[in-house]
């Protein structure tokens, strides 16, 4: 498909048209992403979401009507990276390359505009060095701290903007620590929220992943791992109690004895709860108090993101 002058106008001016020359019928959360101009995008959407495809038109909209910007696509393996940029490049050839290549690969494309888009592993010795515009992070749960730490600076210069984009995985790590930052707009749609997945399918995933990792990949909480001793959750309950309460007896009962078990668990607890304070820091919350990690029914078209 060639794309007419007034499409390619129209789509450098908002790149929910793009989409829709290109066959998508954005959903409500995709419209509002495409549409965002914030530097810190959040983005936890259930898997299957789309949140590759809209991630894939956010970056060929940059490089296409930004020249000279460097949009750098970052994951825990080559193969997700490679797989954002794949889509990049399809739409790419299906707008009819709007703008001339003057390299095309498996893992770049620069323009004749100046633009490039690169896409690579999260090793930290392979990506330092760039000044990036756009710098997207795929499955950024499981791209360590040590290496977000080592690629944000890299918008810094540029006052670029970052994409992180996932499931989650366990309340850990900077995508966790993200999730509840007011410095970053938030994205957050469930599974049984999208449109093209009826609940028949939904529980068969349920029954196929099991109940925690059903929660991380298509409720999108924040759970913990599977091996964890207690849930973040309980923790936090027993911290806002005082330390103390749940686990020291009374001096008037008498002391029970536990089992190797037990006692192992109970150091677990306290090790957990002596990082209270940090699980502790206020949650953004809605207008109606409701905190973003949950969903609020008053105004549920914003999909329990604060107000
Ligand atoms: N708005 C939409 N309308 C129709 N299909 C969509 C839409 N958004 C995404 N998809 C499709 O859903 C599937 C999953 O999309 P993807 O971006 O890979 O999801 P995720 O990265 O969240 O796992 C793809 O086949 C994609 O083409
Ligand atoms: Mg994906």
């Amino acid at each position: 498909m060639k794309l007419s002058l007034r499409s390619h106008l129209l789509g450098a001016a908002d790149p929910v048209l793009l989409a829709r020359d290109l066959g998508m019928t954005p959903d409500p959360w995709q419209i509002e992403m495409l549409h965002s101009t914030r530097k810190r995008v959040h983005v936890n959407i259930h898997r299957q979401g789309g949140k590759t495809t809209t991630t894939a038109v956010v970056a060929l909209h940059e490089a296409l009507y930004c020249p000279n910007s460097l949009t750098l696509i970052v994951s825990p393996g080559l193969r997700q990276s490679q797989e954002l940029f794949r889509k990049v490049l399809a739409f790419y050839r299906q707008l009819g390359k709007p703008v001339a290549p003057e390299t095309e690969n498996q893992l770049s494309l620069v323009l004749e505009n100046g633009s490039r888009v690169i896409a690579t592993p999260a090793s930290e010795g392979t990506i330092r060095g760039y000044s990036v515009d756009l710098l997207i992070v795929d499955e950024a749960a499981r791209v360590p701290d040590e290496t977000y730490a080592s690629v944000s600076p890299m918008v810094a210069v540029t006052k670029g903007r970052v994409i992180a984009l996932s499931t989650p995985a366990g309340r850990r790590g900077w995508f966790y620590k993200t999730s509840k930052s007011m410095r970053w707009e938030h994205f957050m749609v469930t599974g049984p929220e999208c449109p093209r997945l009826t609940q028949a399918e939904l529980d068969d995933e349920r029954d196929i992943l099991g109940d925690l990792a059903y929660r991380c990949e298509y409720l999108c909480e924040f759970v913990d791992s599977a091996g964890a001793a207690f849930d973040g959750a309980d923790v936090d309950a027993l911290w806002s109690a005082g330390p103390e309460q749940p686990l020291a007896p009374s001096r008037r009962e008498p002391v029970p004895r536990l089992t190797r078990e037990q006692e192992f668990a109970n150091r677990q607890a306290r090790l957990i709860m002596q990082r209270g304070p940090r699980f502790n820091t206020p949650e953004p919350a809605c207008r109606h108090g409701v905190s973003a990690s949950g969903r609020c029914f008053q105004c549920i078209n914003t999909q329990g993101r604060p107000l």
